[in-house]
């Protein structure tokens, strides 16, 4: 906090905070574009985060990407999480193996001591397939578990940047410039204002799922290339609490 103080990141925080209407924005020193040490920073405020927050028996729902990929790797035991189960948030979305939300919960969990479970269902499927894999109980379960999380932790990407590392067809990545969409989370594309305009298909947490209140959301994304992205996500529906670093916080100030 006396660092924070120095490098005047709560005054950061707090026009973040009072900008987009976030309850709680923790702000680290650095750009993650620049540094891969900013990133693991970004994941050491959400695990302190975490530890203050989790209580026995909770579920937490996460997204995959490499942030939340630093966000494991950052993980420490924790005796008072061993009853807490990790779950993935929404099936694969088109990530490498160690970015991917299944390994992510994996690796949280046995850092911390604490629970998971794995959601598997495959990226490219026909609707029909879609529909009969959901009756599926093995699967109706873990659904249950995930829509009952009461804490969610997802990562925020530039739209561009996320449609090409997914291999996304040219017409498609065409078609989202031209529609200004400027960020992607949970699988959706949103334009400056907020509005959802793509989803990618895949089962689990859908945006709905945030509407309720009930569950506490955790955004976490940094580096000055996300400040656009970042603004569009928060537009949408701020939320309980952004980590970010500095220089995505200035980039977001200076937004028009
Ligand atoms: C992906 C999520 O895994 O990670 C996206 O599906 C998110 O919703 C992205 O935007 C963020 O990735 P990174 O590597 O920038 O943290």
């Amino acid at each position: 906090e006396v660092m924070k103080e120095l490098f005047g990141l709560r005054d950061l925080e707090k026009s973040l905070e009072r900008r987009f209407g976030i309850k709680r924005v923790f702000v680290v020193a650095g750009n993650s574009d620049e540094d891969e040490w900013v990133k693991k920073e970004l994941g050491r405020a959400c695990i302190q985060l975490l530890k203050s927050r989790l209580k026995p028996n909770d579920v937490v729902a996460v997204m995959g990407g490499t942030t939340l990929a630093a966000v494991a790797d950052m993980m420490m035991p924790e005796a008072n999480m061993r009853s807490v189960t990790f779950i993935p948030a929404r099936g694969g979305l088109g990530e490498q193996v160690e970015n991917q939300a299944n390994t992510i919960s994996a690796k949280l969990a046995s850092r911390a001591g604490a629970q998971y479970r794995l959601l598997h269902v495959p990226e490219q499927i026909s609707e029909e397939a879609y529909a009969s894999l959901v009756l599926e109980p093995s699967l109706q379960d873990i659904l249950k578990l995930i829509k009952s999380a009461s804490t969610v932790i997802h990562g925020i990407g530039d739209a561009k940047t996320m449609a090409l590392r997914r291999q996304s067809q040219h017409s498609f990545v065409d078609k989202l410039v031209n529609e200004d969409a400027v960020g992607e989370a949970f699988g959706f594309y949103f334009d400056r204002m907020g509005k959802p305009i793509h989803k990618q298909r895949t089962i689990g947490l859908q945006l709905d799922d945030l509407e309720n209140d009930d569950k506490y959301v955790i955004s976490i994304a940094g580096g000055d290339s996300k400040a656009q992205a970042i603004s569009a996500f928060m537009n949408y529906r701020p939320s309980d609490v952004l980590i970010t670093d500095e220089a995505a916080a200035e980039s977001l100030l200076a937004l028009p």
